[in-house]
């Protein structure tokens, strides 16, 4: 399937159908998503896995009860890590030096710069929510490659999720992806429309069209 092709056949489904997911294969797309791209590769992104019958009507309850969650195969939280700048960056420092992108005396350098990076809750926030959401994205499309068929969904308490799950401060909910196969008795409407590209991008200037 190309790139194209999983763009084209995602579709928010409306209603599962019963299918378990192997967790190897589940981790298998997690390990796929995990090749989105993140501000100096500091990956702000964790998740919550829900694939049991109990987990799933605890993620249902704090969604507004929206079933397909408990319908779907697995429900995975993408999270987002508020101090992914301190938390993961000597780690990520070590990697580049021993890529060669970093020499090692820019080790301390790289920290310090990713520790001042964003540095405010509200540009911590949008760096998780930036990425997660790519994480996201990439998660969808790496499970229609593989038969699936997906959900993302924001319709969630985030306060409830988090309560629920026991998820620390510093880690939000971003969004939820449902994974499963399609009902085929439900009957999807066609594709809502999608703005064009020509009404939507401006060249050069703000409001300035193509043509
Ligand atoms: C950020 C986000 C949040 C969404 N939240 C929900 C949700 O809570 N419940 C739901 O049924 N669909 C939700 N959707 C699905 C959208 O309604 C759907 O993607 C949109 O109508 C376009 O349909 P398509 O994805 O099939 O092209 C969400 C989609 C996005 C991107």
């Amino acid at each position: 399937m190309t790139v194209s092709q999983a763009l084209e056949t995602r579709r928010a489904v409306p209603s599962f159908a019963p299918e378990a997911i192997e967790l190897d294969q589940l981790f298998a797309l997690l390990n796929k998503a995990n090749l989105a791209p993140s501000s100096r590769n500091l990956q702000p992104w964790e998740y919550l896995v829900v694939v049991s019958p109990e987990d799933k009507a605890r993620l249902q309850a704090a969604s507004y009860n929206q079933k397909k969650i408990s319908e779907a195969s697995a429900a995975v939280v993408v999270l987002g890590n508020l101090n992914h700048h301190l938390d993961n960056a000597a780690r990520v420092a070590d990697d580049n030096i021993s890529k060669g992108y970093l020499k090692p005396e820019g080790r301390e350098g790289f920290i310090a710069s990713a520790a001042a990076g964003w540095p405010t809750p509200q540009t911590q926030r949008d760096e998780a929510f930036r990425a997660g959401s790519l994480w996201g994205m990439s998660l969808m499309l790496a499970a229609r490659e593989a038969g699936w068929d997906s959900g993302p969904m924001s319709g969630f308490e985030a306060d409830k999720v988090s309560a629920e799950f026991g998820l620390p401060e510093h880690i939000l909910p971003v969004l939820i992806v449902t994974i499963g196969k399609a009902n085929p008795a439900i009957h999807l409407l066609p594709r809502g429309e999608r703005f064009p590209a020509e009404e939507l991008a401006s060249i050069g200037n703000y409001g300035v069209r193509k043509g």
